[in-house]
Protein backbone atom coordinates (compact mmCIF):
# COMPACT_ATOMS: atom_id res chain seq x y z
CA UNK A 1 0.00 0.00 0.00
CA UNK A 2 1.02 3.63 -0.43
CA UNK A 3 2.43 6.01 2.09
CA UNK A 4 -0.61 6.68 3.44
CA UNK A 5 0.59 4.95 6.74
CA UNK A 6 3.70 6.86 6.12
CA UNK A 7 4.01 9.81 8.98
CA UNK A 8 6.68 11.35 7.01
CA UNK A 9 5.00 11.61 3.29
CA UNK A 10 5.18 15.55 1.97
CA UNK A 11 2.35 17.70 2.30
CA UNK A 12 1.96 17.40 -1.64
CA UNK A 13 1.97 13.48 -1.66
CA UNK A 14 -0.75 13.60 1.23
CA UNK A 15 -3.22 15.97 -0.67
CA UNK A 16 -2.83 13.22 -3.10
CA UNK A 17 -4.22 10.53 -1.11
CA UNK A 18 -7.98 10.35 -2.23
CA UNK A 19 -10.21 7.32 -3.24
CA UNK A 20 -12.55 7.67 -6.07
CA UNK A 21 -16.50 6.24 -5.24
CA UNK A 22 -17.29 3.45 -8.01
CA UNK A 23 -20.38 5.42 -8.24
CA UNK A 24 -17.69 8.42 -9.59
CA UNK A 25 -16.14 5.60 -11.87
CA UNK A 26 -19.23 4.29 -13.15
CA UNK A 27 -21.23 7.51 -13.85
CA UNK A 28 -18.02 8.33 -16.35
CA UNK A 29 -17.20 5.39 -17.57
CA UNK A 30 -20.27 4.17 -18.65
CA UNK A 31 -20.23 6.08 -21.56
CA UNK A 32 -17.23 4.72 -23.09
CA UNK A 33 -18.54 0.78 -22.90
CA UNK A 34 -17.87 0.55 -26.76
CA UNK A 35 -14.38 1.92 -26.85
CA UNK A 36 -13.29 -0.62 -24.43
CA UNK A 37 -14.06 -3.96 -26.63
CA UNK A 38 -10.29 -5.76 -27.26
CA UNK A 39 -8.57 -3.19 -25.49
CA UNK A 40 -5.55 -3.10 -22.84
CA UNK A 41 -6.61 -0.95 -20.02
CA UNK A 42 -4.16 0.47 -17.69
CA UNK A 43 -4.72 2.26 -13.86
CA UNK A 44 -1.01 3.37 -13.54
CA UNK A 45 -2.00 5.66 -10.14
CA UNK A 46 -3.69 2.81 -8.74
CA UNK A 47 -3.12 3.34 -5.01
CA UNK A 48 -5.83 1.38 -3.97
CA UNK A 49 -5.02 2.23 0.07
CA UNK A 50 -9.03 2.70 0.31
CA UNK A 51 -10.60 0.38 -1.54
CA UNK A 52 -14.55 0.68 -1.12
CA UNK A 53 -14.67 -0.65 1.96
CA UNK A 54 -11.89 -3.60 2.65
CA UNK A 55 -14.30 -5.99 2.76
CA UNK A 56 -13.16 -9.46 0.17
CA UNK A 57 -16.61 -9.16 -1.75
CA UNK A 58 -14.81 -11.53 -4.40
CA UNK A 59 -12.84 -13.67 -2.15
CA UNK A 60 -10.06 -13.16 -4.36
CA UNK A 61 -7.53 -12.30 -1.37
CA UNK A 62 -7.60 -8.60 -2.42
CA UNK A 63 -10.28 -7.16 0.06
CA UNK A 64 -9.95 -3.44 -0.28
CA UNK A 65 -6.55 -3.73 -1.77
CA UNK A 66 -7.87 -2.68 -5.12
CA UNK A 67 -9.08 0.93 -6.40
CA UNK A 68 -12.82 1.14 -7.56
CA UNK A 69 -11.45 1.60 -11.16
CA UNK A 70 -10.12 -1.91 -10.84
CA UNK A 71 -13.20 -2.91 -9.47
CA UNK A 72 -14.84 -1.36 -12.18
CA UNK A 73 -12.89 -3.22 -14.89
CA UNK A 74 -12.92 -6.51 -12.57
CA UNK A 75 -16.72 -6.61 -12.20
CA UNK A 76 -17.59 -5.72 -15.90
CA UNK A 77 -14.86 -7.49 -17.77
CA UNK A 78 -16.51 -10.05 -19.51
CA UNK A 79 -19.29 -7.40 -20.48
CA UNK A 80 -17.05 -4.86 -21.85
CA UNK A 81 -15.33 -8.15 -23.60
CA UNK A 82 -11.44 -6.01 -22.16
CA UNK A 83 -8.50 -8.16 -23.08
CA UNK A 84 -6.26 -7.72 -19.96
CA UNK A 85 -6.58 -4.91 -17.41
CA UNK A 86 -3.28 -3.96 -15.56
CA UNK A 87 -3.13 -1.59 -12.32
CA UNK A 88 0.42 -0.64 -10.97
CA UNK A 89 0.65 0.37 -7.21
CA UNK A 90 2.55 2.91 -5.85
CA UNK A 91 4.86 3.44 -2.64
CA UNK A 92 7.04 6.67 -2.57
CA UNK A 93 9.54 4.07 -0.29
CA UNK A 94 9.94 0.50 -1.73
CA UNK A 95 9.25 -1.89 -4.90
CA UNK A 96 5.63 -2.66 -4.94
CA UNK A 97 3.98 -4.83 -7.56
CA UNK A 98 1.05 -4.94 -10.16
CA UNK A 99 -2.35 -6.58 -10.71
CA UNK A 100 -3.58 -8.06 -13.74
CA UNK A 101 -6.90 -9.33 -15.05
CA UNK A 102 -6.95 -11.33 -18.24
CA UNK A 103 -9.19 -12.96 -20.66
CA UNK A 104 -9.66 -15.99 -21.33
CA UNK A 105 -11.25 -18.14 -24.46
CA UNK A 106 -13.71 -20.97 -23.56
CA UNK A 107 -13.85 -24.06 -25.69
CA UNK A 108 -16.88 -22.68 -27.25
CA UNK A 109 -14.85 -18.77 -27.62
CA UNK A 110 -16.80 -17.29 -24.96
CA UNK A 111 -14.51 -14.95 -22.60
CA UNK A 112 -14.12 -15.17 -19.33
CA UNK A 113 -11.87 -13.65 -16.92
CA UNK A 114 -8.70 -15.03 -15.41
CA UNK A 115 -7.90 -14.67 -11.57
CA UNK A 116 -6.50 -11.25 -10.32
CA UNK A 117 -2.51 -12.19 -10.33
CA UNK A 118 -0.08 -10.02 -8.45
CA UNK A 119 3.33 -9.58 -9.67
CA UNK A 120 6.26 -7.96 -7.79
CA UNK A 121 7.40 -4.82 -9.38
CA UNK A 122 11.35 -3.93 -9.15
CA UNK A 123 10.62 -0.49 -8.69
CA UNK A 124 8.32 2.02 -6.78
CA UNK A 125 4.85 2.26 -9.52
CA UNK A 126 6.13 5.54 -10.04
CA UNK A 127 3.55 6.21 -13.11
CA UNK A 128 7.42 7.77 -14.50
CA UNK A 129 9.67 4.69 -13.59
CA UNK A 130 10.89 2.76 -16.74
CA UNK A 131 8.74 -0.54 -15.59
CA UNK A 132 5.32 1.59 -15.74
CA UNK A 133 6.41 3.44 -18.81
CA UNK A 134 7.01 0.10 -20.27
CA UNK A 135 3.57 -1.16 -19.52
CA UNK A 136 1.98 2.25 -20.62
CA UNK A 137 3.29 1.37 -23.49
CA UNK A 138 1.63 -1.85 -24.22
CA UNK A 139 -2.02 -0.66 -23.25
CA UNK A 140 -4.33 0.81 -25.22
CA UNK A 141 -6.44 2.79 -22.91
CA UNK A 142 -5.00 4.49 -19.77
CA UNK A 143 -7.89 5.23 -17.16
CA UNK A 144 -7.76 6.51 -13.31
CA UNK A 145 -7.54 9.31 -10.83
CA UNK A 146 -3.92 10.56 -10.89
CA UNK A 147 -2.09 12.05 -7.82
CA UNK A 148 -3.24 15.61 -8.51
CA UNK A 149 -0.49 17.55 -7.47
CA UNK A 150 1.94 15.20 -10.38
CA UNK A 151 -0.94 16.51 -12.79
CA UNK A 152 1.57 18.52 -14.72
CA UNK A 153 4.20 15.62 -15.60
CA UNK A 154 1.13 13.12 -15.49
CA UNK A 155 -1.31 14.59 -18.20
CA UNK A 156 1.79 15.86 -20.19
CA UNK A 157 2.95 12.39 -20.58
CA UNK A 158 -0.15 10.62 -21.20
CA UNK A 159 -0.69 13.06 -24.22
CA UNK A 160 2.76 12.30 -25.43
CA UNK A 161 2.25 8.97 -25.02
CA UNK A 162 -0.07 8.65 -27.98
CA UNK A 163 -2.45 6.55 -26.02
CA UNK A 164 -5.86 7.20 -25.40
CA UNK A 165 -6.70 7.90 -21.90
CA UNK A 166 -9.94 8.90 -19.34
CA UNK A 167 -8.16 10.20 -16.16
CA UNK A 168 -9.86 12.29 -13.46
CA UNK A 169 -8.39 16.06 -12.91
CA UNK A 170 -9.94 19.77 -11.58
CA UNK A 171 -10.79 22.32 -14.00
CA UNK A 172 -8.16 24.21 -12.49
CA UNK A 173 -5.27 22.46 -13.97
CA UNK A 174 -6.55 23.43 -17.28
CA UNK A 175 -4.99 26.53 -16.21
CA UNK A 176 -1.58 25.07 -15.92
CA UNK A 177 0.94 26.35 -18.20
CA UNK A 178 2.09 22.58 -19.17
CA UNK A 179 -0.99 21.82 -20.28
CA UNK A 180 -3.39 24.81 -21.53
CA UNK A 181 -1.68 23.78 -24.82
CA UNK A 182 -3.67 20.53 -25.46
CA UNK A 183 -7.23 21.97 -24.55
CA UNK A 184 -6.03 24.97 -27.16
CA UNK A 185 -4.80 22.67 -29.53
CA UNK A 186 -7.65 19.71 -29.30
CA UNK A 187 -5.05 17.08 -27.74
CA UNK A 188 -7.19 16.83 -24.57
CA UNK A 189 -10.75 17.51 -23.68
CA UNK A 190 -13.25 17.33 -21.32
CA UNK A 191 -15.76 14.05 -20.97
CA UNK A 192 -19.43 13.69 -19.96
CA UNK A 193 -19.36 14.58 -15.97
CA UNK A 194 -18.27 17.35 -14.05
CA UNK A 195 -18.83 19.25 -11.06
CA UNK A 196 -18.30 18.33 -6.82
CA UNK A 197 -17.26 14.51 -6.36
CA UNK A 198 -17.26 13.29 -3.06
CA UNK A 199 -13.87 10.55 -1.90
CA UNK A 200 -13.04 8.71 0.62
CA UNK A 201 -9.71 10.44 2.53
CA UNK A 202 -7.23 8.62 5.23
CA UNK A 203 -7.72 8.90 9.00
CA UNK A 204 -5.02 11.75 8.87
CA UNK A 205 -7.53 14.74 6.92
CA UNK A 206 -8.22 17.18 9.33
CA UNK A 207 -11.82 18.61 8.93
CA UNK A 208 -11.81 22.02 7.76
CA UNK A 209 -14.85 23.12 6.80
CA UNK A 210 -18.71 21.64 5.37
CA UNK A 211 -16.84 19.89 2.33
CA UNK A 212 -15.52 17.08 5.01
CA UNK A 213 -18.11 14.64 6.48
CA UNK A 214 -17.40 11.89 8.76
CA UNK A 215 -20.00 8.61 7.94
CA UNK A 216 -21.03 6.96 10.88
CA UNK A 217 -18.69 4.18 10.59
CA UNK A 218 -16.14 6.36 11.18
CA UNK A 219 -15.45 6.72 7.66
CA UNK A 220 -13.63 10.33 6.37
CA UNK A 221 -15.03 12.24 3.13
CA UNK A 222 -14.04 15.19 1.50
CA UNK A 223 -15.56 16.88 -1.29
CA UNK A 224 -13.69 18.45 -3.93
CA UNK A 225 -14.73 21.13 -6.26
CA UNK A 226 -14.74 21.42 -10.30
CA UNK A 227 -13.53 17.83 -10.78
CA UNK A 228 -13.90 16.90 -13.99
CA UNK A 229 -12.43 13.73 -16.69
CA UNK A 230 -9.91 14.67 -19.18
CA UNK A 231 -9.88 11.94 -22.21
CA UNK A 232 -8.73 12.55 -26.13
CA UNK A 233 -11.26 9.82 -26.94
CA UNK A 234 -14.07 10.79 -29.64
CA UNK A 235 -16.99 11.28 -27.56
CA UNK A 236 -20.25 12.00 -29.10
CA UNK A 237 -20.55 14.76 -26.62
CA UNK A 238 -17.75 16.92 -28.06
CA UNK A 239 -19.56 17.59 -31.47
CA UNK A 240 -23.04 18.32 -29.38
CA UNK A 241 -23.78 22.12 -30.15
CA UNK A 242 -24.52 24.14 -27.20
CA UNK A 243 -27.85 25.42 -27.25
CA UNK A 244 -27.53 29.70 -27.36
CA UNK A 245 -30.67 31.34 -27.02
CA UNK A 246 -29.12 35.28 -25.77
CA UNK A 247 -29.41 37.98 -27.93
CA UNK A 248 -26.03 39.94 -27.90
CA UNK A 249 -26.37 43.89 -26.81
CA UNK A 250 -22.94 45.71 -25.92
CA UNK A 251 -25.01 47.21 -22.64
CA UNK A 252 -24.82 43.55 -21.64
CA UNK A 253 -21.67 42.40 -22.95
CA UNK A 254 -18.97 45.13 -21.97
CA UNK A 255 -15.24 44.75 -23.49
CA UNK A 256 -12.40 43.81 -21.31
CA UNK A 257 -9.74 47.05 -20.76
CA UNK A 258 -6.63 45.17 -22.42
CA UNK A 259 -8.50 42.65 -24.77
CA UNK A 260 -10.81 43.25 -28.05
CA UNK A 261 -13.54 40.64 -26.52
CA UNK A 262 -16.79 40.98 -24.88
CA UNK A 263 -17.28 39.36 -21.20
CA UNK A 264 -19.44 36.93 -20.52
CA UNK A 265 -19.95 35.46 -17.24
CA UNK A 266 -21.80 32.28 -17.60
CA UNK A 267 -22.03 29.57 -20.08
CA UNK A 268 -25.63 30.05 -20.57
CA UNK A 269 -25.15 33.71 -21.51
CA UNK A 270 -23.21 33.48 -24.64
CA UNK A 271 -25.12 35.21 -26.88
CA UNK A 272 -26.17 33.29 -30.09
CA UNK A 273 -25.32 36.36 -32.60
CA UNK A 274 -21.46 37.74 -31.66
CA UNK A 275 -19.07 36.68 -33.95
CA UNK A 276 -16.09 38.50 -31.99
CA UNK A 277 -14.24 36.81 -29.16
CA UNK A 278 -15.84 35.96 -25.96
CA UNK A 279 -14.68 36.05 -22.65
CA UNK A 280 -15.89 32.93 -21.15
CA UNK A 281 -14.89 30.58 -17.37
CA UNK A 282 -13.13 28.33 -17.34
CA UNK A 283 -16.11 25.58 -16.94
CA UNK A 284 -16.78 26.38 -20.86
CA UNK A 285 -14.32 23.60 -21.63
CA UNK A 286 -17.16 21.02 -20.46
CA UNK A 287 -19.24 22.12 -23.42
CA UNK A 288 -17.01 22.67 -25.71
CA UNK A 289 -17.69 21.84 -28.88
CA UNK A 290 -14.77 22.61 -31.74
CA UNK A 291 -17.70 22.52 -34.84
CA UNK A 292 -19.40 25.56 -33.13
CA UNK A 293 -16.31 27.56 -31.36
CA UNK A 294 -12.76 27.97 -31.65
CA UNK A 295 -10.68 28.36 -28.36
CA UNK A 296 -7.90 31.34 -29.25
CA UNK A 297 -6.85 32.05 -26.26
CA UNK A 298 -6.40 31.20 -22.27
CA UNK A 299 -5.84 34.97 -20.10
CA UNK A 300 -6.31 36.97 -17.23
CA UNK A 301 -7.84 39.92 -18.86
CA UNK A 302 -8.19 43.64 -16.92
CA UNK A 303 -11.58 44.44 -16.56
CA UNK A 304 -13.13 48.06 -15.26
CA UNK A 305 -9.73 48.65 -14.04
CA UNK A 306 -9.34 45.28 -12.58
CA UNK A 307 -7.77 41.72 -13.52
CA UNK A 308 -10.20 39.42 -13.70
CA UNK A 309 -10.61 35.20 -13.25
CA UNK A 310 -9.16 33.36 -15.73
CA UNK A 311 -10.88 33.64 -19.16
CA UNK A 312 -11.02 31.21 -21.71
CA UNK A 313 -11.25 33.44 -25.26
CA UNK A 314 -13.53 31.98 -27.41
CA UNK A 315 -14.91 32.53 -31.01
CA UNK A 316 -17.70 31.31 -33.31
CA UNK A 317 -16.96 28.86 -36.20
CA UNK A 318 -18.44 30.44 -39.13
CA UNK A 319 -21.39 33.25 -39.38
CA UNK A 320 -24.92 31.90 -39.19
CA UNK A 321 -26.17 32.33 -35.66
CA UNK A 322 -27.68 29.10 -34.42
C1 LIG B 1 -6.05 10.76 -6.13
S1 LIG B 1 -5.37 9.25 -5.56
C2 LIG B 1 -6.42 8.10 -6.35
C3 LIG B 1 -6.17 6.68 -6.03
C4 LIG B 1 -6.99 5.69 -6.88
N1 LIG B 1 -6.60 5.78 -8.27
C5 LIG B 1 -8.46 6.01 -6.74
O1 LIG B 1 -9.01 6.58 -7.65
O2 LIG B 1 -9.04 5.67 -5.71
C6 LIG B 1 -3.87 9.22 -6.50
C7 LIG B 1 -2.93 8.12 -6.07
O3 LIG B 1 -1.72 8.17 -6.83
C8 LIG B 1 -0.67 7.71 -6.00
N2 LIG B 1 0.59 8.33 -6.46
C9 LIG B 1 1.24 9.40 -5.95
N3 LIG B 1 2.36 9.64 -6.63
C10 LIG B 1 2.42 8.69 -7.59
C11 LIG B 1 3.36 8.40 -8.60
N4 LIG B 1 4.46 9.14 -8.76
N5 LIG B 1 3.13 7.33 -9.42
C12 LIG B 1 2.01 6.59 -9.27
N6 LIG B 1 1.09 6.81 -8.32
C13 LIG B 1 1.29 7.85 -7.49
C14 LIG B 1 -1.02 8.18 -4.60
O4 LIG B 1 -0.48 7.29 -3.66
C15 LIG B 1 -2.54 8.22 -4.62
O5 LIG B 1 -3.10 7.17 -3.92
Amino acid sequence: MAGNSNLHISRAAKTDEFYTQLSTVEDELRHYREYFRGKVIFCNADDPAYGEDGYDHFGDGLGGYTSNFFRYFQLNFEKLEIKKLIATHYDPNKPTYKLELTERQDTNGEITRLDVVKTPLKQNGDFRSPECLELLHECDVIITNPPFSLMKEYLPLLVKSGKQFIVLGNTNHITLKEITGYFLNSQCWLGYVSGHFWFRVPDYYEIKDTDFKIDDSGQKWRRMGNCCWFTNIDIPKRHEKLDLFKKYSPEQYPVYDDFDAIECGTIKEIPLDYFGVIGVPITYMAYHCREQFEITDLVTPKFGGKLKYKRLFIKRVGNDAK
